[in-house]
């Protein structure tokens, strides 16, 4: 289907010409009750979208779209386990992982649940195990490391999680480091770091033939065998594989009791719930995860049962393609005004651009309208000093979700009313914006000789009418950050649905993988000096740069 040529997006385009000049101060001027009509609050978190170019109209339109695009029953497609990743013809059930209710979830006739519930209780069981001291290093020393070498998703969530909840990290239970990278600085540096003796290392990764981890898993695996002078069995004591592959989990040499499973129907960005998810147990408790299941969980119903105008990851989406298809707008900033989120926009990069960086629509036709934004961001206040600049007064324009956790960890009231006063300063800024004439008259007052004030005013205007989404929770605990997660999974998924995209597949990704293997089997012979390069012209001469000057 080409979604432009339906008659409900017609409609919303040719809304978007009566709203494309609204003033969103004048919005709020004609109705003092638009912040409480576009606010709600679920799971823990309070969405204020008041600040956006949209009438109640807006959404009445994208409700039809909705309507027109069977979205309710497509919805309940992913929570029934229907096989809607089409290309590689598997069920979508992240929410499974989390599904805190006795209800069955059938995949081709089995219910799912059963093998959930019995991972989640191995899962506690080894935290328990690990943290009482009963699952020790080879010569029997408390595990008091644990270090997992994953990467994408087998990595960004796990280790967002973490340092978010750092506060909530028992200090008798064991610390953690993440290891993803095939430049070597963070393997080498870490097992310099760290006593082997004490260390546990989870192999994270679904498959178990991803290049990168299985690079560091080799060479820690190697670490380990010859501090214990070749020991073969000192491996079943520190190495701990997450993954679907038991074959290759055997072939490794990990002991399959060491080893936590999980399914194809859970996509490597969605798995932070599952198995993957064990570096979190191990560091927060698996009292903390099981909470941080019970927040998504919450929002699972939430974004399951209730209509568009009170769903908030749906008013998210709509928002979203309302500017990315309407707009123009090509980006998407995502803003946490709380140091521990600092990982949250790499970690929603991936969840948002490998799942919605698609150019086909599912039954496989080049799309005609965008699809999914770039995503970016960083943590307030410091990205204020840093790109606000160009958000403020650049010729782009830059849809922001400011994300703030009101209650801290630390005792510093001066601190958080600081954060928060410039976090709610910054979309009230961005929307209200500063006049030619407002600039001037503050020159002025300044006590500026005219030639002045009318040199520096243009520089002091802001546009302003920039629209943002402000998201407020009490304090970032387990729960809240299950619940914004999820928040977030289902935005992504709502508008993947809209654009009739694929959001579970990322061959995007396979063609530099299979690349890479080539170039580096030409560097190695080219190093040997067996054979010349047959790549283009440029790859030809920066290989054989690399080569010259490779010691
Ligand atoms: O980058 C591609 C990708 O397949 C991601 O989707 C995935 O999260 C990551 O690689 C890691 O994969 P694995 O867990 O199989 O090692």
């Amino acid at each position: 289907m080409n979604i432009t040529e339906c008659q409900e997006w017609k409609d919303l385009q040719a809304h978007y010409q009566e709203v494309k000049n609204l003033q969103l101060t004048d919005l709020f001027d004609a109705d003092e009750t638009r912040a409480r009509k576009f606010s709600l609050e679920t799971s823990g978190l309070f969405l204020d979208y008041s600040k956006n170019l949209v009438t109640e109209k807006t959404f009445n339109l994208f409700d039809n779209l909705l309507n027109a695009l069977d979205f309710r029953e497509r919805r309940e497609q992913m929570f029934t386990g229907a096989p809607i990743n089409l290309t590689e013809r598997r069920s979508v059930l992240h929410t499974a992982l989390r599904n805190r209710s006795n209800a069955p979830v059938l995949v081709n006739g089995h219910d799912v649940m059963g093998d959930v519930r019995a991972e989640l209780e191995k899962m506690r069981e080894f935290c328990r195990k690990v943290h009482s001291g009963e699952f020790v290093g080879y010569t029997g020393k408390k595990i008091r490391y644990v270090v997992n070498i994953g990467i994408g998703g087998s990595d960004l969530g796990p280790r967002m999680v973490t340092e978010a909840l750092k506060p909530c990290h028992p200090p008798e239970f064991p610390k953690v480091r993440y290891i993803s990278n095939i430049d070597g600085v963070a393997l080498f540096d870490t097992l310099q770091e760290l006593d082997l003796e004490e260390t546990l290392f989870l192999v994270a990764s679904k498959t178990f033939s991803t290049m990168e981890t299985m690079t560091n898993a080799n060479a820690a695996r190697q670490a380990v065998l010859d501090h214990y002078s070749g020991a073969a069995d000192s491996i079943k004591c520190h190495f701990v594989a997450l993954s679907s592959n038991l074959e290759r989990v055997t072939a490794f040499g990990i002991d399959p009791e060491n080893m936590f499973t999980f399914w194809d129907w859970v996509g490597g960005r969605y798995s932070l719930w599952s198995a993957i998810g064990l570096s979190i147990a191990l560091y927060l408790g698996f009292d903390h995860f099981e909470e941080l299941l019970d927040g998504a969980y919450t929002m699972d119903l939430h974004f399951r049962n209730a209509p568009l105008r009170e769903n908030m990851p749906m008013i998210m989406a709509v928002l979203g393609v309302w500017y990315s298809n309407f707009f123009g707008w090509e980006t998407h900033c995502v803003l946490p005004y709380s140091q521990h989120l600092y990982r949250f926009p790499s970690f929603l990069q991936q969840l948002d651009m490998e799942s919605n960086g698609k150019r086909v629509t599912t039954d496989g036709r080049v799309v005609t309208w965008s699809t999914g934004p770039v995503v970016w961001g960083g943590e307030g206040t410091n990205c204020q000093h840093a790109f606000f600049q160009l958000i403020h007064q650049g010729t782009r324009h830059v849809p922001c979700d400011f994300i703030l956790p009101i209650n801290a960890y630390h005792k510093s009231r001066e601190h958080q009313q600081k954060l928060i006063a410039n976090c709610l300063a910054q979309s009230e800024a961005l929307m209200e914006g500063k006049s030619l004439d407002v600039a001037k008259r503050e020159l002025t007052e300044e006590g500026l000789i005219l030639k002045e004030v009318r040199r520096l005013a243009p520089h002091k205007v802001f546009e302003g009418n920039r629209p943002t989404n402000t998201i407020l929770m009490r304090k970032l605990t387990p729960n809240s950050l299950g619940a914004l997660i999820a928040l977030y999974e289902h935005k992504v998924f709502a508008q993947g649905l809209i654009w009739g995209i694929n959001s579970f597949d990322q061959f995007g990704v396979e063609l530099g993988k299979t690349m890479a293997g080539n170039v580096l089997r030409e560097l190695k012979l080219g190093v040997e000096g067996k054979r010349t390069f047959e790549d283009d012209t440029s790859t030809n001469s920066m290989l054989r740069w690399c080569m010259n000057n490779f010691e």
